[in-house]
């Protein structure tokens, strides 16, 4: 493929990624550039090791072996302390179950993002009540998320993660728990967002037509990429 979008810098890399669980191996070998903007689908079967890829390219997990760069900046021999600070100024997270604080109103959920990066409270209320708006969720501001049905409490996760304006996105089955029309509404809501603020995405999923929203697929087989995958970043095309 001469897809130009592959040629630009990439705002993750890994080289060789390698991570073993005790004898799991769960990468052996991961080599991986995303374009900025990219919107990346993350495919394979259960337990080939599509969430400790991730993790790894998320900088919650550290490689046994190999690297990870984002914005050209190795990132996976930083301490903890470090990595925990890129993870809340450049990353952002959702999960499949979207993992909000059980006491906090959907507002309060969107907002803490916020106050951790030291943004004062009205200014992060507003700007949270903004991104509840983005996701149809403006009436919903004071409700618990035990108060919310699948579908909007996976769209708050989805505000909660967008909110601070993250470079990256990782999306682990975000909509996993969803029925398809409550998972197309989150799905469609989030890819509307992130198109529009050029954010880039990592998004795992085992739904083919959740991955037919992303720019392209890899698939992941006993920890490493398959060979065949569509929009292969090196060597395709040689
Ligand atoms: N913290 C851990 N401790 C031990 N083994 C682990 C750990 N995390 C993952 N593994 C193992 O590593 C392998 C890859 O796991 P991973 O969670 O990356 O798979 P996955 O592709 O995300 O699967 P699924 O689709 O079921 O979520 C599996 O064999 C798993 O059991
Ligand atoms: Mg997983």
């Amino acid at each position: 493929m001469s897809d130009a979008t592959n040629r630009r810098t990439p705002v993750l890399a890994t080289r060789d990624l390698q991570k073993s669980f005790g004898l799991t191996e769960a990468l052996r070998g991961v080599d991986l550039a995303i374009s900025p903007g990219e919107v990346v689908a993350v495919m394979g079967p259960s337990g080939s090791g599509k969430s400790t890829l991730l993790h790894c390219l998320a900088g919650v997990l550290t490689p046994d072996q190999g690297e990870v760069t984002f914005d050209g900046q190795v990132i996976s021999a930083l301490p903890e302390r470090d990595r925990s600070r890129l993870r809340l100024k450049a990353f952002g997270f959702v999960f499949q179950f979207g993992q909000l604080l059980p006491d906090l109103s959907a507002l309060d959920n969107v907002t803490i993002p916020l106050l951790l990066g030291g943004t004062k409270r009205a200014p992060a209320l507003k700007q949270a009540a903004e991104w509840l708006d983005r996701f149809g969720l403006a009436d919903k501001g004071d409700k618990l998320p035990t108060q919310l049905s699948g579908g909007e409490a996976q769209r708050v996760a989805v505000a909660r993660a967008l909110v601070t304006h993250p470079a990256v996105l990782f999306a682990d089955e975000p909509t996993g728990s969803l029925d398809s029309l409550a998972g197309e509404q989150v799905l469609a809501a989030m890819l509307g967002e992130v198109r529009e603020g050029g954010t880039t995405v990592i998004l795992v999923t085992h739904d083919p037509r959740t991955a037919a929203y992303a720019d392209r697929e890899v698939i992941v087989r006993d920890g490493r990429l398959s060979p065949g995958y569509r929009g292969a970043d090196q060597g395709a095309d040689a």
